[in-house]
């Protein structure tokens, strides 16, 4: 079948690698795409947000599947806008309807869902202006640091921890008054701290049937030993820490089982992946917050060691039998290092030209923000550029082999982070 996947990081060049692979692929286009993708797939130059645009696309090219990349298009309705056209219904789109993609794309929606479905989160109370003075005084009854999350979709960078209530509460007036991320911020959840070591679970599921992917850790922070400001994410190791068989098995029973049942009970058409962000505290799992999508750079650890042809997955997942499949996964480490254009995560360049290196059989090179200039050099197209995994029988190889191919890649600017999965080598020690 003809597949198109929708989105242009290195998320969708790790889907794109692993449909690329499977022989019930037989075209396969990436919308938009970048320089990494169009060498796997074909690029088409498509806004994503244009669902009739994609739709006619789809019909003329005969695509049977759309993979949904990022949450935008999710939480903007593609999947119904699909399932109510009738020229595009019989297309299978993996990536849940509006409704439940409010999961990511409404922290209130969220925490309200794992309140009714007794699902383990941080104990919280949602704010709107009017409700402001109310928020003054439960901040009072919480303990440092405080927790703020704008309600909406805020380009991952809507949570706000502070240390002190002067600072919480001059906060959370910002959001609610002054407007500090928009309309995303015209509700706040305020939540408890939750201390412990997160970790990225994704669940594929086709509504009532699920499968556990391969666990990821993310490293958020721009700078070493976790400092400075918040990224999309600046590397990936899968698995992730502490994900062993008991971890999980409490993951499974206490947050998989019952967020797909809720999804389930309150008829919320759901087929696609669920991103778990959760927090391992003391040994029990928390959720901090769903996503409706795959996690970036997560993908591009965890794809990498999904050894099942990924097509036949999703055309389960689509046919609501996904309790047909089993997964098979590389027990190997993954481990992902990220690029970054200079200055990112604030003001960076674009346009400059890339020293790609030379391929290897040991790793994976995933573009992100990339393309080719009018005279076909490879150059720099966005703040995170590219990300080179490894897989490896232990942390520590799958950690040289990925440094070992970041070396030969160059740019003016070029940066990453040099301590990628060191705070996992101190915990195996
Ligand atoms: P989110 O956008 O919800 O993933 O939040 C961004 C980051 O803020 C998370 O990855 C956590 O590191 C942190 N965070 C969010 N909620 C909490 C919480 N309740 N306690 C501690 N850290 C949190
Ligand atoms: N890496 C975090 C995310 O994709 O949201």
């Amino acid at each position: 079948m003809n597949v198109l996947i929708l989105g242009s990081g290195g998320r969708e060049h790790a889907i794109a690698c692993a449909v690329a692979r499977s022989s019930r692929c037989s075209r396969l286009f990436v919308a938009p795409g970048n320089a990494g993708t169009s060498a796997v797939a074909e690029n088409v130059a498509l806004a994503i947000d244009d669902f009739d645009a994609v739709g006619s696309f789809c019909v003329s090219h005969h695509v049977e599947m759309v993979v949904v990349g990022p949450e935008a298009p999710l939480v903007g309705g593609i999947a119904d806008h699909f399932a109510q056209t009738p020229r595009l219904s019989h297309i299978k789109v993996i990536g849940p309807q509006r409704s439940g993609a409010m999961l990511e794309g409404s922290k209130d929606f969220a925490k309200a869902f794992m309140q009714r479905h007794n699902i383990p989160t941080a104990r919280y109370q949602t704010f709107t202006r009017d409700t402001l003075n109310d928020g003054l005084a439960f901040l009072t009854t919480m303990q440092a640091p405080y927790v703020l999350k704008a309600d909406g979709l805020a380009a991952g960078k809507g949570v706000l921890i502070e240390p002190n209530i002067d600072a919480a509460q001059q906060a959370l007036k910002d959001m609610l008054c002054a407007d500090k991320f928009g309309s995303a911020g015209s509700s706040v959840v305020i939540e408890q701290y939750l201390d412990g070591i997160e970790l990225s679970v994704f669940v594929l599921t086709d509504g009532s049937h699920y499968l556990i992917l391969p666990s990821a850790k993310d490293y958020k922070r721009i700078g070493e030993a976790d400092t400075g400001l918040n990224t999309g994410g600046m590397g990936s190791i899968s698995p992730g820490p502490f994900a062993d068989k008991e971890f999980m098995k409490k993951v499974e029973d206490r947050i998989v089982k019952p967020t797909v049942r809720g999804l389930k009970s309150e008829e919320i058409s759901y087929k696609g992946f669920i991103f778990i962000g959760l927090m391992n505290c003391g040994g029990d799992p928390y959720v901090i917050e769903y996503n409706a999508r795959m996690g970036d750079p997560e993908s591009e650890s965890v794809f990498p060691r999904i050894k099942s042809d990924v097509v036949e997955l999703f055309e389960h997942t689509a046919e609501g039998t996904l309790d047909l499949c089993s997964l098979s996964i590389d027990s190997r480490t993954a481990a992902c290092v990220m690029l970054t254009a200079g200055g990112y995560p604030e003001s960076y360049r674009k346009g400059d030209v890339i020293d790609i290196g030379a391929d290897n059989a040991d790793t994976q090179v995933f573009h992100c923000g990339t393309k080719h200039d009018t005279e076909g050099h490879l150059i720099t197209n966005g703040g995170r550029v590219m990300c080179v995994t490894a897989l490896a029988h232990s942390l520590p190889e799958a950690l040289m082999k990925s440094y070992n191919r970041v070396h030969d890649i160059k740019w003016d600017g070029m940066y990453y982070r040099r301590d990628i999965g060191q705070d996992l080598l101190k915990l195996l020690i």
